[in-house]
């Protein structure tokens, strides 16, 4: 078997991050949602792993590089333009040939891993096998209605009003007869080649399509307060480990991960909570569900729930929460000449400063 990693695309609800750094790139705690992705797909024993790039190529190969750090072999698959994910899967034919593959989005986080449905899908081998989640607002996603016994009926691609409360999470198990499908659909209304149209050409061509219901914690990172989300409950799974340096000044409370060369110094962190290597934390109240990224500096403030991004500085801010802040990215008070705010700050950004109180 093979796999399918789709990290092209636009990611136009993750801005301003979205301007500089590809979405799937985004850290959740301290480690890129691609990685974790892969870390998934390399767990189910498959390592001859196609991944789906556009423009943000360079990005992504520089982090990935060729994948044998995370026990993979990778090979990138250029899209011009995000025509969909069926076009996707065009894209990868050859790559793919005839074998069954695993087609998983870059930007989903199942945190508990797919094993189960793997296992599923070997054991029945249907033509396609989805993996479903309930949720609250299913017009979100490509929805799916189901027998009791797993056998799918229909899908539509974000219906206006769905008849189901079973989502695609973005994780699909195929063999090849996807390709014939694939073949056989046209653009949808929104101009893109939906995997859901084929999906769904299989169920009306008489082919079994099979879907298994996650039960673990599943996440689109597409939106920042997601991105928040997911890095608290990641983060909760963490396990303390301190390879920094702290100093007798400071305390950490509970599941508290230092990294290599970071320096924690007179401040109090709360766990869980990660601390990147090579990060300066001086007078500060950390945590609780916080990461900082690698080389930041930040001095007499107090964040939580919160994730920095590497090289960011954040000095003298009290009371942050629910913030991300982006690389190299600095935050500071105002200015020691006057009690005036200045911001210097990209497209797209989002501050809520303090007013009048
Ligand atoms: O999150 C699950 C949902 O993902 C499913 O419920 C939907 O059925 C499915 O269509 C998809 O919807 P999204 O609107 O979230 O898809 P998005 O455009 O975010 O693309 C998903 C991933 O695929 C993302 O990592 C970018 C990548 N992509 C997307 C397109 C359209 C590509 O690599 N190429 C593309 O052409």
């Amino acid at each position: 078997m093979k796999a399918l990693v789709l990290s092209g695309g636009a990611g136009t609800r993750l801005r301003p991050f979205s301007h500089s750094m590809p979405k799937q790139l985004i850290p959740v705690a301290n480690k890129p949602v691609l990685e974790h992705v892969l870390e998934n797909i390399v767990a189910l024993g498959v390592s001859d792993i196609g991944v789906v790039v556009g423009d943000w190529e360079p990005e992504i190969t520089a982090v990935l590089g060729d994948g044998s750090r995370l026990g993979a072999r990778l090979t990138y698959l250029r899209q011009d333009k995000p025509r969909g994910l069926a076009d996707c899967v065009r894209v990868a034919r050859d790559f793919l040939g005839d074998d069954d593959f695993v087609m998983y989005l870059g930007d989903c986080m199942l945190v508990g891993g797919v094993a189960e449905a793997a296992e599923e899908f070997a054991r029945l081998r249907p033509r396609a096998y989805v993996v479903v989640h309930k949720v609250a607002d299913p017009s979100a996603f490509g929805v799916v209605e189901m027998d009791p016994d797993g056998t799918v009926r229909r899908l539509v691609e974000k219906p206006r009003d769905a008849r189901s409360d079973l989502a695609l999470t973005g994780v699909y198990f195929f063999t090849s007869a996807i390709h014939r499908a694939i073949d056989a659909i046209g653009p949808s209304a929104r101009g893109e080649l939906e995997i859901t149209d084929a999906i769904q050409w299989l169920v009306t061509d008489g082919a079994e399509v099979r879907a298994g219901r996650y039960r673990g914690y599943w996440k689109d990172t597409g939106r920042i307060d997601d991105v928040l989300e997911c890095n608290r409950k990641l983060l909760d799974g963490l396990v303390r480990r301190v390879d920094g340096t702290v100093d007798g000044a400071s305390e950490l409370d509970g599941a508290v991960v230092v990294e290599p060369g970071a320096r924690v110094t007179r401040s109090r962190i709360e766990g869980p909570a990660i601390i990147g290597a090579g990060t300066l934390i001086e007078d500060c109240v950390i945590g609780p569900h916080t990461s900082v990224g690698r080389d930041c500096s930040l001095g007499g403030s107090r964040l939580g729930y919160s994730i920095v991004l590497d090289g960011a500085e954040i000095h003298r801010v009290d009371r942050l929460h629910g913030s991300v802040i982006g690389r190299f990215a600095v935050v500071g008070p105002v200015t020691d000449d006057g009690d005036r705010q200045r911001l210097v700050i990209g497209d797209h950004s989002r501050v809520q400063v303090g007013g009048e109180r």
